[in-house]
């Protein structure tokens, strides 16, 4: 069977992240969450005071970053592990505001890019159909209700002992970064139109994994 490469796009909280872990190790393949990388970004740009609505000052600050995304789902920000540090909500919003700064864009589609050169990689984002992995065999837009994305996310926050914020406010933030992921001008989130929908809101993890392989191994075979 052949390699192929795998984009799974959709909007926060859908289980992208899971979801794509799971499909990645099932078939032997690297799993690459992008997210992961805006988040470093407005991650170090909090912490160094750099204003998130500054867009020379976020690129010239990514000039000197490294950021690490190991096989075992570490994220290393020049060499410090910031695995849970950037999942805190203040972290998701500001990740949002830094991904919609063209240069930005540019910088970390560029290092995705690279880090998938090969087939065999599994990539979870917003743009990886529609822009970094244009040639992808498989593109999945994953979706589910704002509740149950918030309901999901509520739980994983409660599984990782982070401060816990109620239902309703965390699915405010969730509507918010929808709009603001969908309605940005650069690469805005949008369903490639050769990907394939999924409405996961009714189904469980191991029923979206399964229906993803299915599809893999039928890209796999053609
Ligand atoms: O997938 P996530 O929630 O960890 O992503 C955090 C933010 O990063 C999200 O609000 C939008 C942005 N993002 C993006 O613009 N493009 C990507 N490929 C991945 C994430």
């Amino acid at each position: 069977m052949k390699k192929i490469n795998i984009a799974i796009d959709g909007p926060s909280a859908a289980g992208k992240s899971t979801v794509s872990k799971r499909v990645a190790a099932a078939l032997g393949y690297v799993h690459l969450d992008t997210g992961a990388m805006y988040r470093s970004t407005a991650c170090k740009a909090l912490r160094c005071g750099i204003a998130l609505d500054d867009e020379q000052a976020v690129c010239e600050m990514l000039k000197n970053t490294e950021i690490v995304l190991t096989p075992d789902g570490k994220v290393l920000l020049d060499g410090e592990d910031v695995t849970s540090a950037i999942r805190e909500d203040a972290v998701s919003m500001a990740a949002s505001n830094v991904s919609k700064h063209p240069q930005v864009r540019s910088d970390l589609v560029a290092r995705q890019q690279k880090m998938a050169e090969d087939k065999g990689f599994v990539m979870d984002g917003r743009d990886i159909g529609t822009v970094v992995l244009k040639d992808a065999e498989l593109k999945i837009y994953l979706t589910a209700s704002v509740e149950a994305r918030a309901q999901r996310r509520y739980d994983q926050n409660a599984r990782a002992g982070l401060e816990l914020q109620p239902l309703e406010t965390i699915m405010k933030e969730i509507a918010e970064r929808d709009y603001q992921d969908m309605h940005r001008e650069v690469s805005p989130l949008r369903k490639a139109d050769d990907a394939i929908e999924i409405d996961s809101s009714n189904m469980t993890i191991e029923e979206e994994v399964d229906q993803i392989l299915k599809l893999a191994e039928s890209r796999m075979e053609g």
